[in-house]
C-alpha cells in the first residue's frame, strides 16, 4: 500500500520524521533526558576499537558513525565494506567489538564479515531493521532501527534511522566513557526529540528540489562534495542518484577535489555541495568557489546562515533548516534522497524497482 504516494520510495521518504520519532522514543529512558539500551552486558568503557561493517548505504551510515563514535566518545573506528572486509581477513585485536549495519539482516557479505568475526571479537553488535534476521539473530546484541518495512529499492527511511540508532549509541557511549556529562546527553537528546518536526519543515525544500531535479535529470555525470559528516552524505547522495536515475555520479571528500576530481569540471558538470554551516563550512565553499571559477554549476545545499554567506554564483541553492551539526546528516539525507527521486521521475525510469538491482543481496 502507498497511502496515496506514487512510489514506495516516495512514502519512504515522507514516513521518515515519524519513523525516526519512534526510534528515537525506543531509546530514551523513562525520564527523557538519558538512553538505554535493552538488557546487555555491553561495556562501552572497554571498548579499545570500533569495527563497523556494511554493504551500500547501510556502509554510508557507518561511515558517518565513525565521526560521532570518534568524536563524541573518542573510540578509535574502523569502517569497512563488508565484501572487502571478509577476505582481506583482517587481524581483530584484543578490545575489538565488531558492529554490523544492515536494513535486511540478510545481505550474504556482512553476515559472512559478521561470522568471520565470531570467537575473535569481544562482542558482536548488530544495527538491523528486520528483527528476525540472519545478522540479528547471529549478534550478541540486535538492536533494531524501527524503519517498519522498506519496500523500495533504494534505502531511504532505513538509512535515517539507523543513523538515529547510532547517534543515540555513539552519545551513550560518550556518557559512559565521561566524554559526555548528562547535561550534554539532556541537550543532545531533546534535539533529536525535536528532528521529526525539522524534517517536516525540511520537506518544504522539495519543490526547489524537484525545479533543480529537472535540471539534472539532463546531466550526463554529476559530482557531489561534502566534508566531515557530509563527506558521506555526499556518498549517499551519489548512490541515491545512480541507482535510480541511472545517471553517472561520483561523491568526493571536497579536500580531494584539486587531487584529480577538478579536472572533470566544465558547464556539462553539476556539482551537489552539501554545506551545513559548522566548522567546515568556509573550507567547503572555497572549494565550491574553485569549481565556480570553472565554469561548474553548483547546487549548493545549506541552510539560512550558508546562503546568506556563500550562494552568490550558485547555480541553485536549497535551503535547510538549520540544526545541530551533529545532527545535519540525519537531516541532509533528505536533500540527497529527494535529489535521485525527482531526478528520476524527470527520466521516466522505475523508481522503485530499478534495473539490475534487488532489494536484499543475499548472494555474492
Ligand atoms: O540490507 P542491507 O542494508 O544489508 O543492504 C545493503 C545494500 O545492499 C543497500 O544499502 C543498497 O546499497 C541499497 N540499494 C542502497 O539504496
Amino acid at each position: 500500500d502507498k497511502a496515496g504516494h506514487k512510489h514506495f520510495m516516495s512514502k519512504e521518504i515522507a514516513e521518515q520524521p515519524t519513523v525516526i520519532g519512534e526510534a528515537v522514543r525506543h531509546y530514551l529512558a523513562q525520564d527523557g533526558t538519558s538512553i538505554e539500551l535493552p538488557d546487555t552486558d555491553l561495556d562501552f568503557t572497554k571498548i579499545e576499537r570500533l569495527t563497523m561493517v556494511a554493504c551500500g548505504t547501510a556502509f554510508y551510515a557507518c561511515l558517518t558513525a565513525k565521526y560521532w563514535f570518534e568524536q563524541l566518545a573518542g573510540i578509535p573506528v574502523e569502517v569497512d565494506i563488508a565484501s572487502e572486509f571478509r577476505y582481506r581477513e583482517p587481524p581483530i585485536t584484543k578490545g575489538t567489538v565488531a558492529l554490523f549495519v544492515s536494513q535486511s539482516g540478510e545481505t550474504a557479505d556482512t553476515l559472512a564479515a559478521l561470522r568471520y568475526c565470531e570467537g575473535k571479537a569481544d562482542k558482536i553488535l548488530s544495527v538491523v531493521n528486520v528483527a528476525e534476521s540472519s545478522i540479528a539473530r547471529e549478534s550478541d546484541v540486535a538492536f533494531p532501527i524501527l524503519a517498519g518495512t522498506e519496500i523500495g529499492v533504494a534505502s531511504t527511511k532505513a538509512f535515517t534511522c539507523q543513523l538515529t540508532v547510532l547517534l543515540m549509541l555513539a552519545l551513550k557511549a560518550a556518557n559512559d566513557r565521561g566524554a559526555l556529562d548528562a547535561d550534554a546527553i539532556a541537550d543532545a537528546l531533546s534535539k533529536l526529540r525535536g528532528l521529526p518536526s525539522v524534517l517536516n519543515t525540511a520537506m518544504e525544500a522539495e519543490q526547489g528540489l524537484a525545479d533543480a531535479s529537472r535540471k539534472l535529470a539532463e546531466a550526463r555525470d554529476i559530482l557531489f562534495l561534502g566534508r566531515g559528516l557530509m563527506y558521506p552524505l555526499a556518498l549517499e547522495g551519489a548512490l541515491k542518484l545512480k541507482e535510480i536515475s541511472y545517471i553517472h555520479a561520483e561523491a568526493y571528500a571536497s579536500g580531494e577535489l584539486k587531487h584529480g576530481p577538478i579536472a572533470l569540471i566544465d558547464k556539462h558538470v553539476p556539482v551537489v555541495v552539501m554545506a551545513p554551516k559548522d566548522g567546515l563550512f568556509d573550507k567547503s565553499i572555497s572549494n565550491m568557489q574553485e569549481v565556480m571559477a570553472r565554469g561548474g554549476k553548483v547546487l549548493l545545499i545549506t541552510d539560512k546562515e550558508g546562503a546568506v554567506e556563500a550562494s552568490e554564483g550558485a547555480w541553485e541553492t536549497v535551503v535547510l533548516p538549520q540544526v545541530d551539526p551533529i545532527l545535519a546528516p540525519i537531516l541532509y539525507a533528505l536533500p540527497a534522497q529527494l535529489l535521485a527521486y525527482h531526478t528520476a521521475i524527470a527520466k521516466g525510469t522505475d523508481v522503485d524497482q530499478p534495473r539490475n538491482l534487488a532489494k536484499s543481496v543475499t548472494v555474492e
